[in-house]
Parts: structure tokens; C-alpha cells; sequence
């Protein structure tokens, strides 16, 4: 990976053979590289079978497949395979613990402590809990650097009526990368759970989940070089088995009678139905390419281009970053406004020149709200963008305040 020039890595991405793409939109979803698309394909032309019912040769192979790529992703970011449950996605893996957790475990006068910077997808479910049982939701305030304060944490589970503290570990809009060893271990130390939602976290810095401790911690396949329909939810084995099914009916199941049903073991009891198996192979292969390239590696590229990007933007007059001042602080993503321009129109104008960016509220309007804004344009950098796409970012903006900038 080199910094300065086009990489040689943005070779192995397919999709950005097309002429001038400039993808700056990672956050929202990674682009797939090759290797991702074999594993796919070879899978599906020569491997495909049900998992968990045939005994064929096929089946059987179709098994090892999807159990070994299991195992692949758990050791990616230091997780056991049984504690480790597909999902759908990153929601889909909330909601999992919001309704098979949440109801046997938060009740009226508890709390639950979120921070201002949630994704919708760690806010609405906690909510709507909250709303069933009677519990309230406590708010961790991001300061004008997008930073929390542990002191407020402490403050808010000095009463003993916080049951889940979830948090996210790099904040999509912001880019705060947040102390969640710290944050998991106060809030273990004061007898509640923890979440972290890792989906801006782990395709860019080194996860080990064991590490964090955290209860649960989830994150999401398609941002992390895999193909979308898969999410996954690492659980403390206790916790997963006192816990019972969300979703029930084919392969979560022990045995079925007239009467009764008895439940799969760890992780089959939270996977009911047929699973992402082409995709969970897939997601396989994205997390060895990312291995491949080395973390350690990824960080430094993207906290590099991150770097790069800060000093650019915050030199184009009229121009606002949000969150932390330093790379070091972020994950590989960096939301402005434009005093000139709308969001949408920035991102509209920079689509022109085939410079890809997100513009709106993110799915964090509480956010946007505590920022006072309404939308923001958000670039976003994976491994395979230099400091060429930040230069191409840079020149287009320079086409948006020539447009909006007199008017
Ligand atoms: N949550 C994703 C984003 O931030 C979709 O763009």
C-alpha cells in the first residue's frame, strides 16, 4: 500500500477499473475485491449445498466450508466460533440481543446508556425496549471533538440501575474511535452489560474481541470487503445460553414433538433457517485478504490518507470538519459542511465527477440534531484509496464553491 500515489491495491477492486470512480464511500458499504468475488462464485459454481441436513459428499463439503470460514472470521477478531452467531447484518445482530436479552434483563427504573453519536440501528431497539418495560435511556454527551467522557459514565452507573452500556466503537459520522475497554469495563464494574457496535471498526483497526471483553459485539460483513446479508454478533458464552431464541423454527432446534421443542447448542440456537452460506465462505476470504494486507498496516494507510484529508479540507475556506482534530482519534472517515452548499448539493456536484461520497443524516439524527445540522458530506477511505482520491475530493469541491460560492 502506498500512500501517495493510486495503489496497486485499488487493482484487486473490479469496480474501479471504471474510468475516473473515485470511491469515497466505504462507510456506507466497501467495495468487494476479487478474491471475495472467486471465493463467491467458486462457492456457489462448485461447492453449493445446504448446510447441517445432507449427507452427501456435496453437503458434507458444503459443511466444511461454512464451518471453517466461521471459525476464520471468530479468529479474525479474536472471538470463539460457538460465541459467534451470523446474522443479517450489524441491526439485525442488535435487535437479536435487544429482544432475546433485553426483556429478561432490563425492567421498569433500570437504564440503558447510549451515546449521542449512535447509529439509529443502536438506538431505536434500546428505545423501544426502554418504552416496553418501563426503563429509561441515559445519553453520553460527544463534545465539540466528538469525544465522550468516561467521568459522565461513572456518573450515570454510579446508581445501579444501568443494565446495558452500548456504544459504538468508531463512530460513522464523527470518526471517534472510542475507549471501549475502558467503557466495558466500568460498566462491568458497576454490574452492567455492554454492546459495541464494531461496524466502522473492524475492516480498518485491530478488534480483539476477548481483548475488549464487551458482552456483545457486533458488526457488519459488506463493510468489511464481504458481500452484504451477513452481520455478526459475538456473545460471552453465559450470556448466549441463558438467553433464549429470537428468531425460531429450522436448524435453531435440538428436537420438535407435538408438544414441545428443545433447543440447537451455541451458536446454531440463534440461527434459525438456512444461513448466508455463500456469503459467510465470502466474508471468509475478505477477512483473509484484509490478514493478507496485515491491520496493523490498513490502520497506518488509512490514518495516513485520514491525515491528509484533515489537512486539505480544513484548509479550503467555508469548509467545517466534525469530530476529533486528529487522525490518531479517528477511524478512516472524515464528515464536513460547506458554508455554500447543501450536503446533498456537494455530493450531487462531486458525483459529476464520479467522486463518491455520502451526504445526509447518516441514520444519527439525535446527532445531527446536537450538532445543529441537518445533513452532512461524508468521504470515507478503505485500503485501496491514496491521497490521489483526496487531491480528486479537493478539486471537485473546488468546482461546488465555484457554483454555490458567489451565489
Ligand atoms: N451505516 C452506514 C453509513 O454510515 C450505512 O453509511
Amino acid at each position: 500500500m502506498t500512500t501517495a500515489s493510486h495503489t496497486a491495491l485499488a487493482l484487486d477492486f473490479p469496480i474501479l477499473e471504471q474510468e475516473g470512480l473515485v470511491y469515497l464511500d466505504s462507510a456506507a458499504t466497501s467495495q468487494k475485491p476479487r478474491v471475495v468475488l472467486d471465493a463467491l462464485e467458486d462457492f456457489l459454481a462448485h461447492h453449493n449445498a445446504n448446510v447441517h441436513r445432507g449427507v452427501y459428499p456435496l453437503a458434507i463439503d458444503a459443511d466444511t466450508r461454512f464451518s471453517a470460514a466461521r471459525a476464520q472470521i471468530a479468529a479474525f477478531v479474536g472471538a470463539e466460533p460457538a460465541e459467534t452467531i451470523i446474522t443479517k447484518n450489524a441491526t439485525e445482530a442488535i435487535n437479536l440481543v435487544r429482544y432475546s436479552w433485553g426483556p429478561q434483563n432490563v425492567g421498569a427504573g433500570d437504564a440503558i446508556v447510549l451515546t449521542e453519536a449512535e447509529h439509529h440501528s443502536n438506538i431505536v431497539p434500546w428505545q423501544q425496549l426502554c418504552e416496553e418495560v418501563g426503563a429509561e435511556l441515559r445519553w453520553l454527551e460527544v463534545d465539540d471533538e466528538g469525544m465522550i467522557s468516561l467521568g459522565q459514565l461513572d456518573e450515570f452507573l454510579a446508581d445501579g440501575r444501568v443494565k446495558m452500556v452500548a456504544v459504538t466503537h468508531c463512530s460513522n459520522v464523527l470518526g471517534t474511535i472510542n475507549p471501549v475497554e475502558e467503557v466495558v469495563a466500568r460498566a462491568r464494574a458497576a454490574g452492567a452489560a455492554s454492546l459495541i457496535d464494531g461496524s466502522q471498526a473492524v475492516p480498518h483497526m485491530a478488534v480483539n474481541v476477548d481483548a475488549i471483553g464487551a458482552d456483545f459485539y457486533v458488526w457488519t460483513g459488506h463493510k468489511a470487503y464481504g458481500p452484504t446479508g451477513i452481520g455478526l454478533l459475538h456473545g460471552r458464552r453465559e450470556l448466549l445460553e441463558a438467553m433464549p431464541p429470537f428468531l425460531t423454527g429450522g436448524d435453531m432446534i435440538k428436537t420438535v414433538s407435538f408438544e414441545a421443542t428443545t433447543f440447537n447448542e451455541l451458536p446454531f440456537k440463534f440461527e434459525a433457517g438456512t444461513p448466508p452460506i455463500a456469503e459467510t465462505v465470502a466474508l471468509g476470504a475478505a477477512v483473509d485478504f484484509i490478514s493478507g494486507l496485515g491491520i496493523d498496516r490498513v490502520r497506518a494507510h488509512e490514518e495516513a490518507i485520514t491525515a491528509y484529508a484533515l489537512s486539505q479540507l480544513q484548509a479550503i475556506p467555508g469548509l467545517t470538519v466534525q469530530g476529533p482534530p486528529l487522525a490518531q482519534q479517528r477511524g478512516g472517515l472524515v464528515s464536513f459542511t460547506l458554508d455554500c452548499a447543501h450536503p446533498h448539493d456537494v455530493a450531487e456536484i462531486l458525483g459529476r465527477d464520479q467522486v463518491c461520497v455520502r451526504a445526509g443524516h447518516h441514520c444519527t439524527q439525535p446527532l445531527m440534531k446536537k450538532l445543529g445540522l441537518g445533513a452532512t458530506t461524508r468521504a470515507s477511505f478503505a485500503v485501496h484509496n491514496s491521497t490521489d482520491d483526496v487531491d480528486a475530493l479537493v478539486g471537485s469541491l473546488g468546482n461546488v464553491i465555484e457554483i454555490f460560492g458567489e451565489s
